[in-house]
């Protein structure tokens, strides 16, 4: 008998050379808080109490991941396999769309304009990886790609989970195919049509217009008893139907007394898998957050009302401006999104922000732990002891420094090279580069000068770091100062992982946003002003750079931890801008119920979505 051929789609890269099906990465890296949103205060104390690792874990948090689904989907397994009860993935389209977007410039604080510059911010380099990670070799790339996703996902769904997955015409087919392989041909329930009827046409073009995206759903099995809510509609019109009834298992009309077929009226139908529902227009002020490939909210709260109940886990891995988030707060689920943009996170919680009564949540990322796993990959120790792992830091210095096209120099521990006459200090990989470890550079640099060749040529230290200490920019640039030299802090960007980036040269290392604020303490009240925000060049056209009249105009949110304790960062207050009200204020007042001193941070965010924070002492008598 000859062996049964099963029906599977292959892709270049979907097996080896021995033949051997390719797996996904599997390794799960720990998150780390970045930021609590809407924490009140006693759950705050509590959490201090409780081991660092564990991240608010007692009780549910919903979380915001910044970070690569390549990473970060393998590490949620641990806690999460088999517990997730809903996925609904809105994956990249092959455009420009999936990672630019448009940033605007509000007006200047008292300008009479009411038309904002917009420009394009084109993607850095790690988006641009992604980009390549997906679509680098067409279909075949992205169907391994694909395939890594949904496997993860089968994974994390309940054996009762369902899963929706937004394609459109041009990858919908294909991926049909791959998750009958994933899921199995049996649990496949539907292909919904999202017919947008208000799409806007280019009739220049000789195409037929397209009018309807595809999702697909599946449950994870049929057996189970998966969620399923069916719904109704209202009709745009009212029918006249005719009454049945079941009489030996057969359907019949029901007879008046008049001897007539009864009938009524129906306002409502059952909606089926052709959903009628409009799709974003720059003009809808109420929803449009002007990100590209936004879906409607009441798109996605169909879907978890059909799949879902109250209190269930949502997951979307690819949540852009955050719109399937947005549904499952107003829907009383629960949520974990995901993306790589700096943007769409920053998007995503201004989003949540403005609901009201908005549950409090988490933003987290993988940290110094993708970066850790990054070093152990590219520059690999060639032994365990002690002599291996420093070669192996030689290396990860060496790389660094080559890509800031600075001399290595030798014979010092905090002096790692030197450019343009000016020393040049490499950070760790795993800790952010801290007032401590400028206060070491400034010490060997004292030491060195006037040595020997490698002797400093001027006062000036470049600090290159992945991240920075709370308080560096102030503190520490303070403390080189007074020893006499003019240091610089340099971050080390995300982009010197990625191997085709650092091959192009393409490499650029930005100088620390700088944050001026000023606090004044009255009796119990402290004010806090803020006084001036110079952002590194990144990206930034030189024409829209021209438009900025004011400094405040870079700033687009800003929030404020009253009382930091070292940890994570507490967002206790914040404002911001949105379509409707462009304007941001710049001063705030908290009254605080005890009498001490503080650590106040303030956090700001640019219009590129990057962050800048800076800690105020204050004293409250
Ligand atoms: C089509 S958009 C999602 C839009 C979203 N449904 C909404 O309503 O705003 C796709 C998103 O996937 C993100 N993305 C692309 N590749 C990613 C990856 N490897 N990991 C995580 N997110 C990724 C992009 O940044 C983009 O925001």
């Amino acid at each position: 008998m000859t062996k049964k051929q099963k029906l599977e789609l292959i892709w270049e890269g979907k097996y080896d050379e021995h033949g051997k099906r390719v797996a996904p990465l599997r390794v799960a890296l720990p998150f780390q808080t970045v930021e609590t949103i809407n924490e009140a205060t006693q759950d705050r104390q509590k959490h201090l109490l409780l081991e660092p690792t564990v991240a608010y874990g007692q009780e549910w948090r919903n979380r915001l991941i910044w970070g690569d689904k390549k990473y970060v989907l393998p590490s949620l397994l641990p806690e999460f396999a088999g517990k997730v009860d809903l996925v609904y993935i809105d994956p990249p389209f092959a455009t420009d769309a999936d990672f630019s977007f448009t940033a605007t410039i509000p007006d200047a604080p008292g300008s009479e304009s009411v038309e904002q510059l917009e420009f394009v911010k084109e993607p850095n380099l790690i988006e641009q990886k992604a980009y390549r990670d997906t679509w680098g070799r067409g279909l075949d790339s992205y169907l391994q790609w694909m395939y890594e996703t949904l496997a993860h996902l089968r994974e994390l769904l309940a054996e009762t989970g369902s899963i929706y997955v937004h394609l459109d015409v041009h990858r919908g087919p294909y991926v049909k195919v791959l998750m009958d392989e994933i899921f199995g041909v049996d649990n496949f329930q539907n292909e919904i049509a999202w017919y947008y009827y208000n799409k806007l046409h280019d009739s220049r073009k000789r195409l037929l217009p397209k009018a309807f995206d595809q999702i697909l759903y599946y449950v994870k099995d049929k057996r189970a008893s998966y969620v399923y809510n069916a719904m109704k509609e209202p009709r745009d019109k009212s029918v006249t139907k005719l009454k049945y009834k079941k009489v030996a298992g057969k359907i019949q009309n029901v007879i008046g007394a008049d001897g007539k077929a009864v009938t009524y009226e129906s306002t409502e139908r059952t909606i089926d898998n052709v959903w009628r529902i409009r799709c974003l227009q720059p003009a809808n002020k109420q929803e449009w957050v002007n990100y590209e490939t936004q879906k409607p909210v009441d798109l996605i709260e169909r879907i978890l009302s059909f799949s879902s109940n109250k209190g269930d886990l949502v997951l979307d891995c690819f949540c852009g401006s955050g719109s399937s988030l947005v549904a499952s707060e107003l829907q009383g689920r629960r949520w974990i999104g995901c993306d790589l943009g700096r943007f769409a996170v920053h998007t995503t919680r201004k989003r949540l922000l403005s609901i009201p009564g908005l549950r409090p949540f988490i933003v987290q990322n993988l940290g110094k732990y993708e970066r850790q796993l990054w070093q152990t990959e590219q520059f690999k120790a060639k032994g365990e002891d002690p002599e291996a792992k420093t070669a192996q830091q030689r290396d990860y210095t060496a790389f660094i420094l080559e890509l800031y096209r600075a001399t290595p120099l030798n014979g010092y521990t905090w002096l790692h090279g030197a450019k343009s006459g000016r020393m040049v200090h490499v950070g760790a990989v795993d800790a952010p580069v801290s007032v401590g470890d400028v206060a070491n550079i400034a010490a060997e640099f004292r030491k060195a000068i006037g040595t020997g060749k490698d002797a400093p040529a001027s006062n000036g230290v470049d600090v290159l770091g992945w991240d920075f200490a709370f308080e560096m920019n102030e503190v520490a640039l303070q403390q080189a100062a007074r020893a006499n030299i003019q240091m610089r802090f340099l971050r080390i960007p995300r982009d010197a992982m990625d191997k085709r980036a650092v091959e192009q040269g393409d490499i650029h290392f930005f100088e620390l946003a700088a944050l001026s604020v000023d606090a004044k303490v009255k009796k119990h009240d402290v004010s806090l002003r803020l006084m001036d925000f110079v952002i590194p060049p990144d990206d930034v056209p030189e024409e829209a750079r021209r438009a900025v009249k004011h400094w405040s105009q870079w700033i687009d949110y800003w929030a404020v931890d009253w009382d930091n304790k070292g940890d994570t960062f507490h967002n206790e207050w914040q404002t911001y801008r949105t379509r409707k009200d462009q304007t941001l204020e710049l001063e705030t007042t908290h009254a605080y119920e005890e009498m001490g001193e503080y650590n106040v941070v303030v956090k700001v965010i640019d219009i590129l979505g990057n962050d800048t924070t800076k800690t105020v002492r204050v004293k409250v008598k």
